[in-house]
């Protein structure tokens, strides 16, 4: 004898339909359907009764559970659509609280200067090329003809990543190591600039931040003259900084470029301002990028991106430009 499987159903029916939660629901489902349930518990019985009733009464099971099933399966999604919107719900924001009188965000200043200075190089024929923050002692300094040991490697307060060898990776001092990394990558006719992050265990003051922006630069060609690194430079200060501005070139020493020299813009009230330094590639340079001195040479440049950034907005303080103030970054 099966038991009143119609009222079993109106009644689990009614069960089902007032489940208020996925628990809730996730109990019936083990009680209409689990062991001890009744569907469960008529199934063994099925076994004492005669062949052509067992049929009948196997078949009614089966019908009873399949709708069983759909009724609980009907139920969760519904649960499971009603929570899904309750979580929206909870995790709504109001963006218009944001919207203090429809105000536009626009790109940081470093970031304009940035942009602005690959155009005018792009509008110069140059490349714009990239490379890793995390370098190789070889191509921060090695390969830039700093030799082990030599004191020009202290006018970098180098900060050393714990990674291989102690001192065999650090945080690039400058952009130059991707000098080497170009050269690398290709057969010279170069003529490539290279902007990006770079970091010095430097105290933050006005003129100094540990982490820094430069831009380098790199010609690589035949017959490449001095002559033609000053017209580069000075087509450059005109470009950035208006026709009415004037540059300078000042002996200087760094170990990868011979001659070298300081390049400085005049300002306003006539004092001068260094705004990187440049020279032609030494031939050790270009060796160490597999390039023959015989055949190519070149020169190189290193401007100080953020100090471009503050020369030409009359900002006073780098420490600005990374504060984060809104007030004081809206205004360029
Ligand atoms: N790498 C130098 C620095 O960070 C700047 C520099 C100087 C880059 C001369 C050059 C260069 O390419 O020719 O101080």
């Amino acid at each position: 004898m099966l038991p009143d499987l119609d009222r079993h159903l109106t009644d689990a029916a009614t069960a089902v339909a007032e489940a208020g939660d996925l628990d809730a629901l996730r109990a019936l489902d083990a009680e209409l359907l689990g062991k001890a349930s009744v569907v469960t518990e008529a199934r063994r019985e099925l076994g004492a009764m005669e062949p052509d009733e067992r049929k009948d009464a196997g078949r009614r099971l089966n019908e009873v559970r399949a709708e069983l099933e759909r009724l609980v399966s009907e139920r969760r999604t519904v649960l499971e659509a009603g929570q899904r919107a309750a979580v929206l719900e909870a995790e709504r924001l109001d963006l218009t609280e944001l919207d203090r009188g429809q105000r536009l965000g626009h790109r940081h200043v470093v970031t304009q200067t940035w942009e602005r200075l690959e155009d005018i190089f792009v509008g110069m024929g140059f490349t714009v090329a990239e490379g890793p923050e995390i370098e190789d002692e070889w191509h921060n300094f090695g390969a830039l003809n700093f030799p082990p040991d030599h004191p020009a490697r202290d006018m970098y307060d180098t900060l050393y990543v714990e990674h291989g060898e102690p001192g065999s990776t650090l945080l690039r001092t400058h952009t130059s190591p991707v000098q080497i990394r170009v050269m690398e990558a290709g057969e010279p006719p170069i003529y490539s600039i290279m902007p990006g992050r770079v970091f010095r265990s430097d105290t933050a003051d006005a003129t100094h931040m540990p982490v820094f922006h430069q831009i380098e630069g790199l010609v690589v060609d035949r017959g490449i003259t001095f002559g033609d690194m000053a017209g580069t430079m000075d087509a450059f200060t005109k470009a950035y900084f208006g026709r009415e501005f004037t540059s300078r070139l000042r002996p200087s020493y760094f170990p990868f470029t011979e001659p070298s020299a300081e390049f400085d813009i005049r300002r306003d009230d006539g004092s001068w301002l260094e705004l990187a330094g440049c020279g032609m590639v030494h031939p050790n340079v270009l060796q160490a990028g597999g390039l023959d001195p015989e055949v190519w040479s070149g020169f190189a440049f290193g401007f100080g991106l953020d100090r471009l950034a503050l020369m030409r907005h009359g900002i006073d303080d780098l420490r600005e430009l990374f504060r984060n103030d809104h007030r004081f970054l809206s205004q360029f």
